[in-house]
């Protein structure tokens, strides 16, 4: 046989068999019981996994108002069974036109507590509806309309406030308080709706119609572009029409990468997550982690997460905007470099690494994973940014707008409230995409195709990286989404777990090594997770029990 054919073969053979086979089952796992059924009533009436997107999304926009939205942006992770070919949709917002790098400083040059997150000066002009509208007329089988229908459904009839509902909106209270629109739609009488209190959102149902019916011209265009700019400029924004009327998807070509034998295939930038995860994996893959203590392996993994999260605050930004050494950084021969200076008998310093540190990111967004039977796949990451995003819903038109302006770097080079400092490269600047960590992502193998992500801030990198080395030794999703999870993001330079996610021993021995260790006040994430395990012929499907969401193989 000549050794060019054996090397094609090699390598056209683990893809060829996974295009040939078909999963048995569809499934959806979403952070919403009814997002969840209206992607599953899509997929009924013939729909395919990208229908079923655009069904869960704009579902998750009605019912998880404090997660995602219309006004919000994402990350649409596709693989399309028919050809394997894979892309991602980048809905994310963009800084108005007549934002610029100081917007959120005093005349003394101090950044303005609170400015980049409340009210509409703080949001950046919205990509879901782009995405839900490019995602129906490029990928999806069915109208918009039909696809649309069960959220518009949904936000006529109204969702039943829960108690996670509760506890985002207690959070919020004082800046949904201060708009008009917004207190009437997500309070009761000024407070926190009670249990079983129903949220109807008839002008929410009118914008999805709008949409259904003209696509991007119902939202860009006309009386909700119109309507959502005077609402904007009234209360101190800087919105303008040209803004809304420019916004573009993106399709952007996926990171890949490849960890002991299994593909990896994440976000791309402006997201840091798939070069943040394939970094991570890269410095981490010579180590064969079932020859490891419990200790040793955390050491590999946190020291490894230190070194990605240094050069995801140096290099990362709109890829627009700025150059990224993406190559570098996604280099197996880059990460034996940093791979270098990891001692397995000491914490390395940050403060010995030359750098800066992450810029704190928003702790609400939302995660859903589906494969149809065709074997279509989306991974898709959703957001708003803070609970309820800035707050502030656009009279007459049912949008809460997001605070995603507060992923940009508002003074790059200093300390933020948080002690922490941005780069350069994730600087304010008009039209440009704020850095963002969610990482909608597939991890696979020959024998089986994962489909994973969850909201979580900066935490998302390594929440995602936890559920694909759980996957990579070989346990189902229900493991992933539970796995106790721990974080290292270079600064603070401080080992971060929530309850349970290490042991006495482990604790113990991570502490002689150097570590800071901090456990969280609360377990954090919200996992959605999708295995489809083509050797035993299976789908299995889960969502993580620290929210309320539901997974269903159908
Ligand atoms: N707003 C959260 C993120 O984009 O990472």
């Amino acid at each position: 046989m000549p050794r060019w054919f054996l090397i094609i073969f090699i390598v056209l053979y683990p893809l060829s068999k996974v295009q040939a086979a078909t999963p048995p089952q569809s499934a959806i796992a979403s952070a919403h019981p009814l997002a969840t059924a209206a992607g599953m009533e899509i997929l009924a009436s013939g729909g395919n996994a990208f229908d079923a997107a655009v069904a869960v999304t704009a579902a998750l926009a009605v019912v998880e108002p404090y997660s995602s939205g219309l006004g919000g942006g994402g990350f649409w992770l596709l693989h399309r069974a028919a050809d394997g070919y894979q892309t991602m949709l980048d809905g994310r917002e963009t800084a108005p036109g007549a934002s610029h790098r100081d917007m959120y400083l005093d005349e003394h040059k101090n950044v303005i507590p609170g400015a980049s997150m409340n009210g509409p000066l703080s949001a950046g002009i919205p990509g879901t509806p782009a995405a839900i509208v490019h995602l129906a007329e490029k990928y999806g089988k069915l109208s918009l309309k039909k696809s649309l229908a069960p959220a518009i459904k949904l936000a006529r009839t109204g969702f039943k406030v829960d108690a996670h509902y509760q506890r985002m909106a207690k959070f919020r209270k004082p800046e949904l308080n201060k708009w008009s629109a917004s207190k009437k739609l997500f309070l009761h009488e000024g407070d926190v709706p009670p249990i079983g209190h129903r949220v109807k959102q008839h002008n929410l149902a009118k914008t999805l119609e709008l949409i259904a019916e003209k696509g991007n011209a119902g939202f860009y265009q006309g009386r909700v572009a119109k309507q959502m700019v005077n609402a904007v400029k009234k209360n101190g924004g800087i919105w303008s029409l040209a803004d809304l009327k420019n916004y573009k998807l993106i399709e952007r070509e996926p990171i890949r990468g490849s960890y002991r034998g299994m593909r990896i295939t994440s976000a791309a930038p402006p997201s840091s997550g798939g070069i943040a995860i394939v970094n991570i994996l890269n410095i981490m893959e010579p180590y064969d982690l079932t020859r490891l203590t419990g200790v040793e392996q955390k050491q590999l993994i946190v020291e490894s997460m230190r070194r990605a999260y240094r050069d995801r605050a140096i290099y990362l930004g709109d890829p627009d905007f700025v150059d990224i050494p993406v190559k570098q950084l996604t280099d197996k021969m880059y990460a034996a470099g940093q791979r270098a200076s990891i001692r397995m008998d000491k914490a390395t310093p940050s403060s010995s690494l030359p750098g800066i540190a992450a810029s704190p990111e928003g702790f609400h967004t939302t995660h859903f994973s589906v494969l149809d039977q065709a074997g279509n796949r989306v991974a898709a990451t959703v957001t708003v940014n803070y609970p309820f995003g800035s707050c502030f819903v656009a009279e007459g038109t049912g949008v809460l707008l997001n605070d995603e302006m507060d992923d940009f770097s508002a003074k790059p080079g200093t300390p933020n409230a948080y002690g922490l400092v941005g780069a350069e490269a994730n600087a304010i600047a008009p039209g440009k995409r704020p850095l963002s960590s969610m990482s909608p992502s597939f991890i696979e193998s020959d024998d089986a195709v994962a489909i994973l992500g969850t909201p979580g801030g900066s935490r998302i990198i390594t929440m995602v990286l936890l559920g694909m080395l759980d996957f990579a030794r070989g346990n189902p999703p229900e493991s992933w989404v539970d796995y106790g999870r721990f974080h290292h993001q270079y600064l603070p330079d401080q080992l971060q777990y929530e309850e349970g996610a290490l042991t006495a021993k482990e604790i113990a021995g991570l502490q002689q090594l150097g570590h800071e260790l901090k456990q969280t006040a609360w377990r954090y994430g919200n996992m959605q997770a999708i295995l489809w395990d083509i050797k035993q012929d299976k789908v299995f499907a889960a969502s993580d029990k620290r929210g309320v969401g539901q997974a269903l193989v159908k």
